[in-house]
């Protein structure tokens, strides 16, 4: 069902939601292409997330004021996020960036908004057992229409950037790019926003896990947690390429690095406690592993879950849109 003034049938993505119970099972996470997705296996690859129910029904929670959201896949080619909406929940106008998407609504309902100029936005509900997709010159502003309302989303290539749009007190319609992992809403205020993240992310953190920095990084590794990410590194078929001590090493008084096709891992030991960063050969850019793994919706509370998961999903691709967004290492 549409408001606002744009009658004809199918003129936006929601206008044309099909039913995706018959498109389940022909893409999964276990038989992805080594390519992006087109706009027809996106909708395969939601349709069979969604029909599996029991993948990720414990991360289904609700919360007017932080929408919850939970990263389920992410490569070099697709990124799958589970979202929980409310009726209070909005994201406010957005783009994609260069990515399209497909959304499956699997409980509840969700209404789907299209600006206009010169016109009421457009409003299409979506309701439970309907998908929709889109391309990367689609703008929309997706709510929560009723409560406990779940949806699944896929997007090629994975999310990095995207676009929130706000109109000022001028009217002038303004866009501000925003990292993937950022929680979209009406833009307000960013430090707020920020904030309302880190809440959320911490949220499931296991009890005994160290707390996160003021800014969302955790700290450095004690000296057993580094020995676990070393033994794990060399029975992942990473090769120990060099070993500095003392003032060879560019910071801290060790350092070991590992490689593993054109992925480095270096730790280094300063004043007692290791850190860990990642870079590609050839580049001259260090980037801690803590905050890659948050960059990649990792939600590992111990290093050598975060370490598997950046190395997971590392290219030269990735590292190049990380390295523009993540501060680097000394
Ligand atoms: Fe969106």
């Amino acid at each position: 069902m549409a408001t606002g003034e744009l009658t004809a049938h199918g003129a936006v993505p929601a206008q044309r939601a099909t039913t995706w119970a018959g498109l389940a099972g022909r893409i999964g996470l276990q038989d992805l292409p080594a390519r992006d997705l087109d706009s027809s296996e996106l909708q395969e690859l939601v349709a069979t997330i969604a029909s599996d129910r029991a993948s990720w029904a414990d991360l289904v929670a609700f919360d007017d004021e932080r929408r919850v959201y939970a990263s389920i896949h992410r490569d070099a080619h697709v990124d799958v996020w589970l979202l929980c909406w409310t009726p209070k929940n909005d994201t406010g106008w957005h783009d994609h960036d260069t990515s399209s998407g497909a959304v499956a609504v699997v409980t509840g309902t969700l209404t789907e908004h299209n600006l206009r100029f010169g016109g009421a936005s457009v409003a299409t509900t979506v309701e439970a057992g309907r998908l929709f997709s889109f391309g990367p010159d689609h703008i929309h502003r997706l709510t929560g229409t009723v409560p406990q309302s779940v949806s699944i989303h896929a997007y090629s290539p994975p999310l990095w950037r995207m676009g929130q749009y706000a109109v000022g007190g001028d009217g002038v319609l303004r866009r501000q790019s925003v990292s993937y992992a950022d929680e979209l809403r009406p833009i307000t205020s960013r430090a707020e926003q920020s904030h309302d993240r880190h809440a959320v992310r911490s949220a499931d953190d296991d009890a005994g896990a160290r707390p996160p920095e003021e800014d969302g990084h955790v700290s450095g590794l004690t000296v057993e947690e580094a020995d676990a990410v070393r033994s794990w590194l060399e029975h992942h078929d990473f090769e120990h390429v060099s070993k500095r001590d003392g003032e060879s090493a560019s910071y801290g008084d060790r350092q070991d690095v590992w490689e593993r096709a054109g992925t480095l891992i270096r730790l280094t030991r300063d004043r007692g406690q290791w850190w860990c960063d990642l870079s590609r050969t050839g580049e001259d850019v260090w980037l801690d592993v803590d905050r890659i793994a948050a960059a990649i919706g990792s939600e590992s509370t111990v290093p050598v879950g975060r370490v598997a998961d950046a190395t997971g999903s590392m290219n030269a691709r990735v590292f190049w849109a990380l390295s523009s967004t993540l501060d680097h290492s000394p």
